[in-house]
């Protein structure tokens, strides 16, 4: 099977379509998504309508913003204060069919085929970031899945577990670059995170997302330059936060 993997797209429309317009003539069987479709960005509708409307073809889990949008006691506490408006804000502005499609999102995390996982956070929490090597390692111990992918921290990296004699192995790597191709060696074990369509924070403005082939075991991550000031003006025109827009310009 083919998936297109879709993570933390925070609202942000002008980057989804750019992204789905990259994507179009890939071959793929089903999307994946990791989680935040709303928080920090302008546009929760349109982001929101676009995954409904493709239906049983995307598989998902739930963001720790799909998850505060729709409650500010499930975890308001732990947002800075422009994350916290921004939820605020769109939990306002939402439509009732919109809310209901993010109510529906199951927490991760999500077994898509024998082993192969998804998830926001990591497969023990959907809150945990995954940055280091010692926090993969634990993420490793929490699942017997093959392969993982994550989303949340919002950088696209890969973990890459193996065995020798009874020693593990393990080493982190950051995926830079316009098209990244990983081929998956069977004997070893995977946390990839294909970095966030709508936020990026790796210091890359543009759109992050990937593709898996899971018969090949063939990832490859793209990364796809999008009309960033108009996203970023939709942010002030809304009155949300500034910086929320100014950080979408250098992927921090
Ligand atoms: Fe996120």
């Amino acid at each position: 099977m083919r998936y297109l993997l879709l993570s933390d797209i925070h609202s942000n429309l002008e980057a989804l379509r750019a992204v789905m317009a990259h994507a179009a003539r890939k071959r793929r069987d089903g999307v994946l998504f990791l989680g935040d479709a709303v928080g920090y960005g302008a546009a929760p509708n349109q982001v929101v309508e676009r995954l409904r409307m493709m239906g049983n073809l995307v598989r998902s889990v739930r963001g720790n913003h799909d998850r505060v949008v729709l409650d500010p006691t499930q975890g308001a506490v732990f947002f800075n204060s422009h994350a916290r408006r921004a939820a605020a804000w769109t939990a306002e502005l939402l439509t009732g069919a919109n809310h209901r499609w993010l109510d529906a999102l199951t927490l991760g995390p999500r077994v898509i085929e024998e082993g192969l996982e998804i998830c926001h956070g990591s497969p023990a929490d959907e809150d945990e970031y995954l940055f280091t090597e010692p926090e993969a390692q634990m993420a490793f111990a929490s699942t017997r899945a093959s392969v993982v992918f994550f989303g949340h921290s919002h950088v696209p990296c890969m973990f890459e577990l193996s065995e020798h004699g009874g020693r593990q192995s393990l080493v982190g790597v950051l995926l830079r670059g316009s098209r990244v191709v990983i081929d998956l060696d069977p004997s070893r074990r995977y946390l990839i995170n294909p970095g966030s369509v709508g936020q990026p924070r790796d210091r890359d403005s543009r759109a992050s997302y990937g593709l898996y082939d899971s018969e090949a075991r063939r990832f490859t991550l793209y990364r796809v330059g999008y009309d960033v000031d108009a996203a970023r003006r939709r942010i002030l025109a809304a009155g949300l936060p500034s910086i929320l827009g100014d950080r979408l310009l250098h992927g921090a």
